[in-house]
């Protein structure tokens, strides 16, 4: 059996974007694994309630997978929900079956904060603060 690569070390800590972030400990090589977004699997039909209430709150937590299933990262989650946001970002995500893999998208220093693109569907009302000036809605 080949030995799998654990994965790269990662810490939570306040962030300029927005309350907590997630950082690399380490460097981290383009296209490397680096955490699975955990939580609740959940149909669609059933996200859109809890999605509406935590927008009541500013926040996002409900990570879609696919026409069907999402992911509610509120419930049974891991630190993964508390990568934040941005519109040009370090991370990507790959959904294999139902887990959703956050990636490296290039190579990311020790220190630096892990952001994906959080391609979301539905009312955008947060306004973005990846950057001065942007003036997107996530
Ligand atoms: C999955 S949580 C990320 C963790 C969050 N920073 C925290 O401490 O709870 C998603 C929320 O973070 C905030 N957020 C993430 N990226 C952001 C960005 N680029 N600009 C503004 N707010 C952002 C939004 O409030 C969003 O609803
Ligand atoms: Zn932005």
């Amino acid at each position: 059996m080949p030995k799998l690569r654990p994965l790269p070390k990662i810490t939570r800590r306040r962030s300029r974007l927005h309350g907590f972030g997630v950082f690399a400990a380490e460097p981290i090589t383009k296209n490397r694994r680096i955490i699975d977004y955990a939580g609740e699997l959940i149909r669609n039909s059933d996200s859109e309630a809890r999605e509406e209430r935590y927008n009541a709150d500013g926040a996002i937590w409900v990570f879609r997978l696919n026409r069907v299933w999402s992911r509610d990262g509120y419930v049974n989650g891991n630190v993964a929900r508390f990568i934040n946001h941005a519109c040009t970002s370090n991370c990507w995500f790959e959904i294999v079956d139902k887990t959703i893999w956050i990636r490296a998208s290039r190579n990311i220093r020790a220190g630096e904060e892990l952001t994906f693109d959080y391609m979301t569907v539905g009312k955008r009302t947060i306004p973005c603060r990846c950057r001065p000036g942007c003036p997107n809605f996530i």
